[in-house]
């Protein structure tokens, strides 16, 4: 836990709205939150209650359409775009539901990847795509290609290429959603350990109420609002 004053993220009043020809959609309906550094979270609720949407605007993938966000103590809605897209790839990891590894580079170059594309030179971001890999049990499968992979195995790849950027909050859209519940339980048990280990902050979204034991806290989205906020004792 850090002892920084302020928290990793804030949202106050957040509201998202979509048009869809002439009708809008609320997304979110005026959703505040504070997410403290070294926390380990999960967003839970019913389909299209606004958890993607939510998850989009923690990670500053999207923006509210009313309301404030601020990352680090920073209010984001004053980065122009480009400062925002450098900021957002220092500071935030991304795991996904279909893993999105990319299948012509091997587990070692997929990890690469994000640190090159940041413009680290090619022999540090081996090693630590290595050290990476190493922390989630997998060195040994450096060299194998995401189709010589289990699911479990691509999404730990998924999870060491999110953190070798060393964010400080792993954002984690439904990630054991194209997983069996024995490979769903090892996913949140790796994130937890690189949440305890590393002290990085987790955020991720689940349907799956088995996967909640593991949390410190559990918010439940209804319809875009928060309808619980429990942290866990
Ligand atoms: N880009 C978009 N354009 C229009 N409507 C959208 C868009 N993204 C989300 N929505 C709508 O906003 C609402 C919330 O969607 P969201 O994807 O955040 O829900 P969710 O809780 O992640 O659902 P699921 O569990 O199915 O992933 C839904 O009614 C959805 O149709
Ligand atoms: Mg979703």
């Amino acid at each position: 836990m850090t002892t920084s004053a302020h928290p990793l993220v804030r949202l106050d009043a957040v509201h998202r709205q979509f048009h869809l020809g002439e009708t809008v959609l609320d997304a979110l309906k005026g959703v505040s939150l504070d997410i403290h550094a070294g926390e380990f979270l999960a967003v839970w609720g019913p389909s299209g209650s606004g958890k993607s949407t939510l998850m989009n605007i923690l990670g500053l993938v999207d923006a509210p359409t009313a309301g404030a966000v601020w990352f680090d103590g920073r209010p984001t809605q004053t980065l122009a775009d480009d400062a925002l897209t450098e900021f957002r790839g220092s500071q935030v990891g991304f795991v996904f539901q279909s893993f999105n590894l990319v299948p012509v580079l091997s587990a070692l170059e997929n990890v690469m990847l994000p640190l090159q594309i940041r413009g680290m030179a090619e022999h540090e971001a081996k090693a630590r795509a290595a050290t990476a890999l190493l922390d989630v049990g997998l060195a040994k499968f450096s060299a194998n290609y995401p189709d010589k992979l289990s699911g479990g195995q691509r999404q730990r790849v998924a999870i060491a290429r999110a953190l070798a950027v060393h964010p400080k909050l792993v954002i984690a859209d439904e990630p054991t959603a194209n997983l069996d519940s024995e490979n769903s339980r090892m996913v949140v048990e790796l994130m937890r350990e690189m949440n305890r280990a590393k002290g990085v902050t987790f955020v991720f979204t689940t349907h799956d109420p088995r996967l909640l034991d593991h949390v410190d806290r559990k918010i439940l989205l209804r319809d875009g609002r928060i309808e619980t906020d429990e942290v866990m004792a």
